[in-house]
Formats: C-alpha cells, sequence, structure tokens
C-alpha cells in the first residue's frame, strides 16, 4: 500500500507537526539552504520564503498581522501568507509561497510544481 507520506517524498523540504505551529501562529524553519514561515491559519497551514522581496533580508516576523499577512521588520511591507503577494510597498514584488499538505498529524511543506 502506498504511504502518502513517502509519495513525492522529492518534493518535500521540512515536515513538522500540527503541534509544532499553533492555531493562528508562525513558525521560521530553516536549514543549511533555505529559510521559510510556516502559518497556521484557523488550522490551514501555509508556507512562504522567509526573505522580503524588498531586500532581500529575512521578514524574520513572529506575528499573523490583518488576519492573513506577514510583515517585514524593516520598512514594514507586508505580504499575503496564503500566496505570497505583496500587500503594500515598498514592496513591489511577491515572496515565494509553498505548497503545503496535511497528512494526518504531518505538515508537509513542498515545491509547488
Ligand atoms: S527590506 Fe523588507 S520592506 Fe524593506
Amino acid at each position: 500500500m502506498n504511504n502518502p507520506l513517502n509519495s513525492s517524498i522529492d518534493s518535500i523540504i521540512f515536515e513538522l507537526n500540527f503541534s509544532d505551529v499553533p492555531v493562528n501562529t508562525v513558525k521560521v524553519l530553516s536549514n543549511d539552504n533555505l529559510s521559510i514561515i510556516v502559518a497556521n491559519l484557523n488550522n490551514e497551514f501555509y508556507a512562504v520564503e522567509n526573505v522580503c522581496s524588498h531586500q532581500k533580508v529575512p521578514l524574520n516576523s513572529t506575528q499573523i498581522v490583518n488576519d492573513e499577512e506577514i510583515e517585514c521588520q524593516k520598512h514594514g511591507a507586508r505580504f499575503n501568507l496564503k500566496t505570497g503577494k505583496q500587500v503594500c510597498l515598498p514592496a513591489v514584488k511577491p515572496i515565494k509561497a509553498y505548497c503545503v499538505k496535511t497528512v494526518q498529524d504531518k505538515v508537509l511543506i513542498c515545491e509547488k510544481s
């Protein structure tokens, strides 16, 4: 039988438990190559890159604003956590949004295909 955790395992970049990101909070996950922000918005999980598109610095925000946005700590640009789309200046480009799958009690962050 196919184990969903093992299907498309190559595209999984982070794996965590539901309980690692409580409802309506965000968590920064990093490895040697990548830093992302995972958000739990009313028990739906989303992930975006942890790099502001304005000056390529880490967003490093730990707070959700306006229900589904994250704010850069340097100049205040905001991005939608569901899509990565920029919401206000000075950012004029989106940030990358990742595919998120939930399987059993796991949250799998994947590359979008
Ligand atoms: S570096 Fe993020 S808003 Fe300027």
